[in-house]
């Protein structure tokens, strides 16, 4: 008689910081602990005022999300209110069905488990266009710093604005991508030292439709929502702007606080060809375009933030 065990996959065990596979950036860390069958176990460390976020997936999928906060504090933000997560806090739902938005308000740590490839998928392709939008805004003249600058500006205006979580999720990444169309635009009027013709000029605006097309063509849904975002990150409150010369509250109120705020990066920030000006003399210029380039209410909320900021 034979007797038969069942073949069994030998025991993965990782040390403290070790991982499969991981990605860092300025304010989060990323671990792949484990990935099987579609399932995937990952470490996440937040410095504190690091975001993070779970986009709702088709309600045709079945996929499990579930996170446990092992250390830290974070605020959770849904559709409807805002919640306070602290150490072994835990939140489940299969599938999400709405925008959440983690921000460590304290260094925070959390395990994320999903049953579908999230990690390989979503990561991968955000991680993409990131480094494509950097390459681009030091190409436009700007450090690699400027995308984040906009992202951590805009979300505290968006923060303060008690903008909701889907609302949350267009302004992260309408933000940190808003200049993504300028791939298209050729490096010949790009890099152009001197003014731009008319022409030239009407082809670089063309750079908010682009970013837009782009954005839709990625099938990954936290992108899409964007993509409108980015479209009017260049319209002004008196209809002044472009692509569509859009007034007032016709314009996304998560497009008309990144035009705000690239706007007073623009000014302040050195570039190749021009120093760049105080941050008292940006705000000053603001003030006087309160109402006119830009919405009153972003206005009053970007002052009050970067008089701490
Ligand atoms: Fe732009």
């Amino acid at each position: 008689m034979s007797s038969h065990k069942p073949s069994k996959s030998p025991l993965l065990i990782l040390k403290k910081g070790e991982s499969i596979e991981s990605t860092r950036s300025r304010k989060a860390f990323t671990s792949l602990l484990s990935s099987h069958d579609g399932t995937e176990i990952i470490h996440h460390q937040l410095i504190k005022g690091g975001r993070w976020g779970i986009t709702p997936e088709d309600d045709q999928t079945n996929i499990l999300e579930s996170i446990y906060l092992l250390s830290g504090k974070m605020t959770m933000h849904t559709t409807e209110k805002e919640y306070l997560l602290e150490p072994g806090d835990f939140i489940a739902g299969q599938p999400v069905s709405e925008y959440l938005v983690f921000t460590a308000i304290e260094d925070s740590e959390f395990l994320y488990v999903c049953s579908g490839p999230m990690y390989h998928h979503y990561s991968g392709a955000t991680k993409k266009m990131e480094l494509l939008a950097v390459e681009i805004e030091k190409k436009d003249g700007y450090t690699a710093e400027h995308c984040k600058r906009i992202k951590d500006l805009s979300m505290l205006v968006g923060e303060k604005m008690q903008l909701n979580s889907e609302s949350l999720h267009k302004l992260y990444f309408g933000a940190l991508l808003h200049d993504i169309g300028k791939t298209k635009v050729p490096e010949s009027i790009l890099l152009k030292p001197d003014k731009l013709t008319n022409d030239e000029w009407k082809i670089m605006k063309e750079h908010t439709r682009f970013g837009a097309e782009i954005l839709r063509k990625t099938n990954i849904p936290h992108l899409i929502l964007a993509a409108d975002v980015v479209e009017q990150h260049h319209e002004r409150y008196d209809g002044s702007g472009y692509p569509l010369s859009l007034k007032n509250d016709q314009i996304n109120i998560e497009s008309a606080i990144i035009g705000l705020v690239d706007s007073f990066d623009a000014i302040t920030s050195d570039r190749v060809y021009k120093k760049g000006r105080s941050n008292k003399s940006a705000l000053t210029e603001i003030k006087q375009l309160r109402g006119i380039k830009y919405h009153p209410d972003v206005v009053d909320i970007f002052l009050s933030i970067l008089e701490d900021y």
